[in-house]
């Protein structure tokens, strides 16, 4: 079937007028892409924790595009209008932001801090402030509210998750659709797109053992989907 887009660790496919096929990638970037691997089994992951998150979200409120898994690495989905924002919720300093202020990986911070970044990989997906959204109209004042109150609230959820199963959610990212005049969740969250820690030994069990070349990168995704899956801490 004719792809509708490819991405870095997607690829869309489409399925009439209001649907689309999501397929997981076990091809990795990091680092704008400048730094390329394979996480096997990877893309399995991705889709089933997406899913699983997806799902509890849901139920606890939260509207978003997913619709149904329709096998090990894809999920059917509500076609939307992806925001070009990159949505990131911070509990704890790391990556860019514990390099950008100088601080050491794992600074808490005084409450969560939601940060936007402009989604466009030839200018490095810059920050970019809220009056900047508004300026440049790419979402309105309301829509911009309704994304960081919705954002807030998947940060008290997804904490409250994976606290239950023994990981601390350090910080994360989302991405927003428009659809039929209603803003919701898209994208994925996995272990790409969340830094999770190891509670007990503070271990990292996302892409940062990627991005660092820690080892044991396709077993800390495993891990994390075994823990999401409940079965067992
Ligand atoms: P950062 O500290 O590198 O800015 O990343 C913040 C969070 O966003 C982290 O959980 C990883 C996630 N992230 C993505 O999902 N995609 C990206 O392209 C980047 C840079 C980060």
């Amino acid at each position: 079937m004719e792809k509708l887009y490819e991405g870095k660790a997607k690829v869309l496919y489409p399925e009439g007028e209001d649907t689309l096929r999501v397929y997981f990638k076990d091809e990795a970037t990091a680092f704008n892409a400048r730094k390329r691997g394979l996480i096997p089994g990877k893309g399995v992951v991705n889709n089933k924790v997406s899913a699983a998150l997806f799902r509890y979200l849901e139920a606890h409120g939260i509207r978003t595009h997913f619709l149904e898994e329709v096998s090990e690495r894809e999920m059917r989905v509500k076609r939307v209008e992806i925001l070009p924002l990159e949505v990131i919720l911070r509990f704890r300093a790391a990556g860019s932001f514990a390099k950008r202020y100088g601080l050491e990986e794992g600074t808490p911070l005084k409450g969560p801090l939601v940060e936007f970044s402009l989604k466009n990989d030839p200018l490095g997906d810059p920050l970019i402030c809220p009056e900047a959204i508004l300026a440049l109209g790419l979402a309105g004042e309301a829509e911009l509210e309704g994304v960081r109150a919705t954002t807030l609230k998947v940060g008290e959820l997804l904490k409250a998750f994976f606290a239950e199963r023994g990981l601390e959610v350090v910080d994360f990212k989302l991405e927003f659709g428009r659809r039929e005049g209603e803003i919701l969740l898209a994208d994925e969250i996995s272990p790409d797109t969340m830094r999770l820690w190891d509670m007990e030994t503070g271990e990292p069990l996302d892409k940062d053992r990627f991005r660092k070349d820690l080892g044991g990168v396709a077993e800390a995704y495993q891990e994390v989907l075994r823990r999401v899956l409940g079965e067992g801490v």
